[in-house]
Order: structure tokens, then C-alpha cells, then sequence
């Protein structure tokens, strides 16, 4: 089972003015716990001011690479990124939990894959690690990347991109979209909506012949690279999304919204080989009734997002309201997210080792 560990900050840098790249130190006992795929994330917990805060940030680098490193945006009020941008300090102490998340695609050096991604501000943070990883395993795959930002200072990893680019020439196609700032080309100015994807399809890929799409920002953004793929026949199971946050917007339209009903079940929850049995005469989710009897489950987001909090079902059945994280194939393997989840059945049983 995933759990925090203490890790060391090995070093901070300043990608933008408004983020903090942090680096870890991973002791060699940890290493293989902290191997990752592109696209995954990692779940951070600090005690700030008393309270005990959680954040899931993508990681930026390649999984080649022996480099552990997140980038955390600071978000207007946000707690843990604002500590992290104003406090955070190589030598400090934070608590990491094992890299995780399924935002990825299985690579292979003899495929010869069309990848295009629609990303907007710190959503170029998993896409990054996604297209040097690619570009690097696959030597005849090629990465298309529109990249939406206010103005060119707040363009996180630009110069990385750039090197990117001239490294992987012919192989790294580029393009910025910025908000606040003119360029040439009116097709440039602005923000990554319906009518733009339909042009960018016209112009620079052909939505057919196109292997994987990939898009991870803003709900709005990334509603309308699901929708606009669709109306143009993409198949759903290519488009792979990455939601920062709690979604706001339409991005859960198909999910149900409900109003609970008190349940009553007997939980057994399993971490680390060892099993609690626990009663639920609740509304509550598994994970929170968990909690109150003693049971020190992960979790991070509890807005189905993050999938800190996955479990496999191993008896009975459960309810699953709210889903951002996990794939189809893995719900077909019996997982869900626990802090979504209400018991169906008398008996539930659920295998945090998974
Ligand atoms: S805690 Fe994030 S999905 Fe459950």
C-alpha cells in the first residue's frame, strides 16, 4: 500500500514568478517505491498552522532521469501552494506519498505514434514529463503541443520546451496560445476553445491519424478538447484528461448527483496485511467512517480526483458518486475511490494494498 514517507527537498527552483519547482531527495531504500511513469503525480502533506494539509502535484520530470520533482503553482488563497512558494526550503522535511495516478499511455520504442496534447498554464506539468519520456522512447513517434498561457513571462518550462524542440527536431511540434499578449497570427491570440481545436485539426494534425490526445488545465479547456474530438469521430478511449481540481463545470455531467441515503453494512478495510472490521450506519463515505474508526487511510483531494484514496473491492458491491480518476479498465478490475464510495451491499470488504 502507498504511504507517506518523510522525504528531504533537495533543491527549490522558480520556473515562473508564480510557481516553485521542488526536487526530493530519495534515500536508496525508497528508490524502487519512488520509481514513477510519466503523467503520474505525488501526494504532499504538511502541518500548516495545525492543520494537516494535502496536495497532489504532477511530476515535470522523466522517468529516465533520476529526478523527483513537482511544480506547484501559487493559487490565489491556496493554502499549501502559497507555503510552499513563500516557505519551502532545501533541507525541509515534507511528507510524500509514492508516485501514482493513471494519466499515461504504454510507451514502446518500435511504436510510430501520432501524440498531440492541448494543455493551459500548470497544466503543462504531466504533458512535459509525457513528451520528453515519449520523444526519448520512441524514436519515430512525434508530439504536437498547444500550450495556453496569460502572457510569455508566465510560461512555466519554456526554455525546456525550446530545448526540447531543438533536440527532437521535426519530432516536437509547438505552438503558444497566449491570452493577454498579441502575436502574429490571430489564431494564437486568445484561449484553447471549440473553434480553435477544430482549426488546429485543420491545419497542424489530422484528428484520424492522431494515436493519443492528452489535455490537463483549465475544466472549461479541457470540456471543450473532449467534446470537439468527438464531434470530429476521435474515439473517447484516446483522449486521455488530467483534472487538477474539483471539477466545477460540466466535466461530470454523467455523473449522478444524489442525495444519500443512510446505509447500513458491515466494512472490513485491509492496509499493509492487516484488516479492521468496522460497522457503517452512515451518509458518510467509506474512507470518512474509515477515519473514525481509527483506520489512517491515504487520501488527498476527497473530490475524486486524485486516486490517493483507491481500493479494490474484494466483497460486495459499492456506490461510487464522483470518478476523475480512475480509467474504465481499472473499475473494471474492481477499483474505486473510497472517499466516493457508500456501501451497497451487507458486507464490503476493500483491499487498500492494491
Ligand atoms: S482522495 Fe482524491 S480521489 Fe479520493
Amino acid at each position: 500500500m502507498a504511504k507517506f514517507h518523510t522525504l528531504t527537498i533537495k533543491s527549490i527552483s522558480r520556473p515562473t514568478e508564480e510557481s516553485v519547482a521542488i526536487s526530493f531527495d530519495i534515500p536508496t531504500d525508497l528508490k524502487n517505491e519512488f520509481r514513477f511513469i510519466q503523467g503520474q503525480h505525488l501526494t504532499l502533506k504538511k502541518d500548516i498552522d495545525g492543520e494537516d494539509t494535502r496536495r497532489t502535484y504532477s511530476l515535470c520530470t522523466c522517468p529516465l532521469d533520476d529526478d523527483l520533482t513537482v511544480v506547484v503553482k501559487k493559487l490565489k488563497g491556496g493554502r499549501f501552494s502559497t507555503y510552499a512558494n513563500e516557505e519551502f526550503k532545501p533541507g525541509d522535511e515534507i511528507e510524500v506519498m509514492p508516485p501514482h495516478g493513471s494519466f499515461y499511455t504504454e510507451l514502446d520504442p518500435e511504436n510510430e505514434k501520432t501524440y498531440v496534447a492541448f494543455v493551459a498554464g500548470s497544466g503543462i506539468t504531466p504533458v512535459i514529463s509525457i513528451l520528453e519520456t515519449t520523444l526519448r522512447s520512441e524514436p519515430k513517434s512525434e508530439f504536437i503541443l498547444f500550450y495556453g498561457n496569460r502572457k510569455t513571462s508566465t510560461i512555466i518550462f519554456q526554455e525546456r520546451l525550446e530545448a526540447l524542440k531543438n533536440k527532437f527536431l521535426g519530432r516536437l511540434s509547438l505552438y503558444h496560445i497566449l491570452d493577454e499578449e498579441r502575436q502574429e497570427s490571430d489564431l494564437f491570440n486568445g484561449m484553447i476553445d471549440d473553434e480553435k481545436i477544430r482549426v488546429f485539426a485543420n491545419v497542424f494534425f489530422d484528428p484520424q491519424k492522431t494515436d493519443e490526445f492528452f489535455t490537463c488545465g483549465p475544466e472549461p479547456m479541457m470540456l471543450a478538447v473532449r467534446d470537439t474530438l468527438k464531434n470530429l469521430g476521435v474515439n473517447e478511449k484516446k483522449v486521455h484528461l488530467e483534472l487538477f481540481t474539483s471539477p466545477v463545470g460540466k466535466l461530470g455531467t454523467t455523473q449522478k448527483e444524489v442525495e444519500h441515503q443512510e446505509a447500513h453494512s458491515e466494512i472490513t478495510v485491509v492496509l499493509d496485511g492487516n484488516s479492521i472490521t468496522f460497522p457503517y450506519d452512515s451518509k458518510e463515505s467509506i474512507l470518512d467512517v474509515a477515519f473514525q474508526n481509527g483506520a489512517d487511510l491515504p487520501y488527498a483531494c476527497k473530490g475524486g480526483v486524485c486516486s490517493t484514496c483507491v481500493a479494490k473491492v474484494e466483497e460486495g458491491e459499492v456506490d461510487m458518486e464522483i470518478n476523475y480518476a480512475l480509467e474504465p479498465d481499472e473499475l473494471e478490475r474492481g477499483l474505486v475511490l473510497t472517499c466516493q464510495s457508500r456501501p451497497k451491499t451487507d458486507k464490503v470488504k476493500l483491499s487498500f494494498d492494491v
